[in-house]
């Protein structure tokens, strides 16, 4: 089978080596506020705090061909044009490699005896990309040859640079001066930013304006200034900016010139905006510069990044038989649960950066992917969240990053949504013993004065369920669950109305979600644990296990199908996820949360919906999400039925879930089930890379499922609750290292012999063989500062 790429495990990269890869392979750069995509041709964008209002480069989406657009080196030597990342001219390269590794990507390339070595990250303390653009003459006579440099800025605000053109192609400006391209579009009214991209020596040439450039009928594969081998020295008045410079250079055979570029983004105090009229303050745009003025500077500031995801990736090691499973859990999961904890679901290659803000639901997810990684990142992500919780216990089910404040016109009415910050709050607690984030004064919808503890939001979100129960005395749905696409108050039949926010029935409604209903006991269990252990009212504790005990009986008596769990009731009342529906008759998401819940699990429920799961619902590239597929749409359901089948959630195999079974497996002691399914959908062991087409290093949202036309190829991959949700699988329930208030239990549930792990929790580093023997064993560890080294028995 066709090979583009291969793990390098020693340098925790990913090593592609051809540069045609099925779909644009990318990486992120960024920790902190400054943010990269870019793929393996060096494509795509950055931007600093927000992908929407903050754009710093043009990206775009839909075009042909696609990923056009990113930091595009060119080398003209004599009649041949070439770029290092073979994009966009796609001259055939004598050699080609894309390494993408921990916050940085490395493309080389060669062509006819020069090398170009071109390294890329964002380093951390700055506002930047760095370029480092090493040119080796690998033949055997001089070369002369020219090296031309190329972003486009986009005018700041993603959204409109691609709409208001009568605006925008009048307001662009540049500045130039010293090695310096400055961007300062809006900067002379309400901006307080501007953009610059900078080398550390002097060049020969330069262009700002686009079309002189590129030239008005040209592409970015054909720009006019490179193929000419010259500049025009261009300002752009209006029109397309956009930062280009030329060196005109010579090696000797063996020799190298390393230049390094900056494109950085700086903030000034309005005060402080310009030196003179019109001239910007190039104050702190120079400070960057000088920082990264020398080779010697780089490499500083790479090893510093290095140290940074090496401290972090270094909290959580397995070693075991299985290849794919360490690199999987030593490098690739933990990093994209990172990547997903920054970014959301806004910036992707299947995410615009201009749609969704932070999700309520999502963000409380992803904690449990990074809790262990940047505890005080996390605790701060909680009380963001916790803060646009309505006092009703309702959420606004999305919030903007830029300013935190609850987004208005998605408005709330997901009625999972609340738990999902038990959820968050108790996978903090249990990984860093931090109950104190409990007594921290936290306002409703960001109003200042409305401050209640958080552990108040917990008990309100607990509350908001049991005031919303429907007539057999489940969790009424809302405007959905965690399926944003069963929609069952919708009812909509005008295709310009969203599915998400639109109800155009809710009175009256006798719709309920087996889901929430699943997650409610789940939650509302480890919550009563929590109230405990800090000493809370005991007879509060007890009307929540009291609430989750009804919760249990009323699954019991109404939510089970005979052979699995209901999905839910519908407007009317009808059941969903039944065997008596003509189509979608059973479905995951009632599986996973009720096993996990262990509902009925005495009277044989688990096994038997963990065994229709796997007869129903397993593929050969996992769990679909309910089968059989709709093939119509049914105006009562919503979108899910609107997607074709075996796409999305109309029975895709949608990674996010599939680790809710695993889990529930994994706590039923069924090892092979839970680790069948695991490898699956882990893209560490998928064996096809044309067919998943998407990034073999990460997972994907949505692979297509078995009614779909080519099932196994996977979309939406990075930002995706799978990240966290498949970290949450195998580092608890598969490896049973699981965190708990006081201390490490390690109850594995893989059918893999010994292991060894070292983990470093709160002050403590464990250094463990674990012997498996497949029984079920498990073992507390009571939390211990310091090093200690143990042999466990399981
Ligand atoms: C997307 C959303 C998530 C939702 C899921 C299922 O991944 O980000 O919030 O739960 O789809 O619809
Ligand atoms: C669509 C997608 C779903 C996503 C939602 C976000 O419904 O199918 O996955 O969560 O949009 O609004």
């Amino acid at each position: 089978m066709k090979e583009y790429g291969h793990f390098d495990d020693a340098h925790r990269e990913y090593v592609i080596t051809d540069p045609a890869t099925p779909w644009p392979w990318i990486n992120y750069m960024g920790t902190e506020d400054f943010f990269s995509l870019i793929s393996n041709t060096a494509g795509g964008y950055c931007f600093c705090k927000d992908a929407k209002f903050r754009r710093i480069l043009r990206y775009r989406y839909n075009g042909v061909p696609m990923d056009d657009g990113g930091r595009y080196y060119y080398i003209k030597d004599g009649d041949t044009v070439w770029n290092p990342g073979w994009k966009p001219c796609k001259t055939p390269l004598d050699f080609y490699e894309c390494r993408h590794g921990m916050g940085y990507t490395r493309v080389t390339g060669e062509k006819d005896g020069l090398k170009a070595d071109v390294l890329f990250f964002v380093p951390i303390g700055h506002r930047c990309e760095v370029h480092r653009v090493k040119l080796t003459n690998t033949g055997v006579a001089k070369k002369s040859f020219q090296l031309y440099s190329f972003v486009e800025w986009c005018l700041w605000n993603a959204s409109t640079d691609m709409e208001n053109f009568q605006r925008n192609l009048s307001t662009g400006q540049v500045e130039i001066e010293g090695n310096v391209l400055y961007h300062k579009t809006e900067y002379r009214e309400r901006r307080d930013h501007y953009a610059f991209f900078g080398v550390n020596r002097k060049f020969d040439g330069f262009d700002t304006d686009r079309e002189t450039f590129i030239g008005m009928y040209n592409g970015f594969n054909a720009p006019q200034q490179v193929l000419a081998g010259t500049s025009g020295n261009s300002v752009a008045h209006g029109w397309s900016p956009v930062a280009s410079h030329r060196f005109d250079l010579t090696l000797e055979p063996g020799a190298s010139e390393e230049l390094i570029f900056v494109l950085g983004y700086v903030e000034n105090l309005p005060e402080e905006k310009f030196v003179a009229p019109q001239i910007i303050n190039k104050a702190k745009a120079q400070a960057m510069m000088d920082a990264f003025a020398t080779g010697a500077q780089v490499d500083a500031a790479f090893a510093q990044l290095r140290v940074f995801w090496d401290d972090l990736l270094d909290r959580f090691i397995v070693e075991s038989e299985v290849p794919e499973l360490d690199r999987t859990v030593n490098v690739w999961n933990q990093y994209q649960c990172m990547i997903t904890f920054f970014f959301s679901r806004s910036a992707s290659y299947f995410e615009s950066g201009i749609g969704r803000g932070m999700g309520f639901r999502d963000s409380n997810q992803d904690l449990a992917g990074i809790v262990h990684l940047i505890p005080d990142r996390a605790r701060q992500r909680i009380i963001d969240i916790a803060s646009t919780q309505f006092p009703d216990g309702g959420c606004y089910h999305q919030y903007q990053p830029l300013t935190k404040r609850g987004n208005n016109d998605i408005g709330g009415g997901f009625n999972d949504d609340p738990l999902w910050l038990i959820f968050g709050t108790v996978a903090y607690i249990r990984e860093t013993g931090d109950f104190g984030i409990l007594n921290e004064q936290v306002p409703f919808d960001n109003k200042p004065g409305t401050e209640v503890s958080l552990l108040d939001h917990l008990k309100i979100s607990f509350k908001h369920v049991t005031d919303n129960l429907g007539p057999h005395g489940l969790p009424l749905i809302g405007r959905a669950d965690w399926n944003d696409c069963l929609n069952l108050n919708c009812f909509s039949d005008n295709p310009d109305e969203s599915f998400q926010t639109t109800e155009n029935k809710t009175e009256g409604s006798k719709a309920e979600s087996l889901m929430i209903a699943g997650l409610f006991v789940a939650e509302g269990r480890d919550f009563a644990a929590l109230l405990d252990r800090i000493g809370e009212d005991p007879a509060y504790v007890d009307e929540v296990l009291k609430a989750v005990a009804a919760m249990e009986s009323a699954v019991k008596k109404d939510g089970w199908d005979g052979g699995w769990f209901l999905r839910a009731y519908d407007y009317y009342g009808r059941k969903i996820g039944s065997d008596e529906c003509e189509e979608g008759k059973i479905f995951i998401e009632s599986q996973g949360w009720c096993t996990m819940a262990r509902i009925g699990a005495e009277e044989g429920l688990c096994d038997k919906a963990l065994d229709s799961a796997k007869k129903y619902l397993e593929c050969e590239h996992g769990l679909v999400l309910n089968t059989p597929a709709y093939t119509k749409y049914f105006i009562d359901y919503g979108e899910i039925s609107s997607y074709p089948q075996g796409y999305k959630e109309n029975a895709g195999i949608f990674c996010h879930n599939n680790p809710w079974v695993i889990i529930g497996e994994a706590m039923a002691g069924r090892a092979e089930d839970a680790w069948r399914h695991y490898k699956k959908i882990t893209p560490a062991f998928t064996k096809d890379q044309a067919l998943r087409k998407v990034e073999p290093y990460v997972f994907c949202q949505m692979v297509a499922g078995k009614d779909a036309a080519k099932p196994g190829e996977g979309k939406n991959s990075w930002l995706t609750g799978t990240a966290a949700w498949t970290w949450k699988a195998v580092s608890e329930a598969l490896l049973g290292i699981k965190p708990q208030f006081d201390g490490l239990l390690v109850e594995p549930c893989i059918p893999i012999g010994t292991y060894r792990i070292r983990r470093r929790f709160r002050e403590a580093e464990y250094d463990l063989i674990i012997r498996n023997s497949g029984k079920g064993g498990k073992v507390f560890i009571p939390y211990k500062p310091g090093k200690q080294t143990l042999e466990v028995d399981c």
